[in-house]
């Protein structure tokens, strides 16, 4: 990690959390033991970003469409989710971390929503990393709510459907205030984005590794972080436009 030049980390890193189930597959155990160990990785990888200064960490936990899981893995998820949540605020606080969630959380079971809602009021006023959970996410869900909601406005007459921009739009995301992810990093060796988001992610840098979730650590995340630096973002213009500074007229 100290070789990393500190004023090139991504602001934004979003994670897919992959592979807990094989990892536990690998080993003769129980799928949900996998997960058990993913949230140690969780952990060690959101006190590092924070260690980092890494302003925003988004973790995909939980996907609309992982409800379609057997009914038992379902269940240990959100129990292990609660038991995390409870048992994590505390250093949040320490490590000055704000708790946010993103997705449908009137999917979550009850006593779930309160312990996020908990987190979210107790590490409020913090200012340092933003925590954000996608739980129950599904992004084509979210972007089509948010066309919903701009619609209903509109003919409403409390939205000029003309005023509608990206900007406008981008507002209207569950992500509404958070800057897009500069690097998105998926565990276990699949590369797709599996309704992850899929705006959001127009223009992040996509680093992919066979490493499993549970196995993912510190210096996993500096090998991910040294290859982003190692990118050219040209955001659409040319390599002597980025090196010149400026864009041309
Ligand atoms: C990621 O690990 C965690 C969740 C999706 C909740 P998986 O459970 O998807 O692990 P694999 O892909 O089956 O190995
Ligand atoms: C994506 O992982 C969701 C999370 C990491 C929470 P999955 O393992 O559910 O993705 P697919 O279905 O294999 O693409
Ligand atoms: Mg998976």
């Amino acid at each position: 990690m100290d070789s990393l030049d500190r004023k090139n980390l991504p602001a934004h890193l979003a994670v897919i959390m992959d592979g807990n189930g094989r990892w536990a597959k690998q080993r003769m155990l129980r799928r949900i033991v996998g997960h058990q160990k993913g949230v140690e990785t969780v952990r060690v990888i959101v006190e590092e970003c924070s260690r980092l200064g890494i302003g925003y960490l988004t973790l995909f936990a939980f996907s609309a469409e992982n409800w379609l899981r057997p009914k038992t893995e379902v269940k240990a998820l959100m129990a292990l989710l609660k038991q995390y949540i409870r048992g994590e605020t505390a250093r949040m606080m320490q490590n000055d971390i704000r708790f946010n969630v993103i997705g449908n959380r009137c999917d979550l079971p009850e006593d779930v929503n309160r312990e996020i809602e908990s987190a979210i009021q107790k590490t409020a006023g913090n200012r340092g990393m933003l925590l954000t959970l996608a739980l129950s996410y599904g992004s084509r869900q979210e972007i089509v709510a948010a066309a919903k909601r701009l619609a209903k406005d509109a003919a409403a007459g409390r939205l000029d459907p003309e005023a509608i921009d990206e900007a406008s739009f981008t507002g209207s995301l569950f992500t509404a205030g958070i800057p897009d992810p500069d690097l998105l990093i998926r565990t276990s060796g699949e590369m797709r984005i599996s309704n992850f988001l899929l705006w959001q992610l127009a223009y992040a840098e996509l680093y992919f590794t066979e490493v499993n979730w549970p196995d993912f650590d510190r210096n996993e995340l500096a090998r991910a972080f040294r290859d982003f630096q190692s990118r050219e973002r040209r955001f659409g213009m040319t390599s002597e436009q980025l090196c010149q500074g400026e864009p041309e007229a």
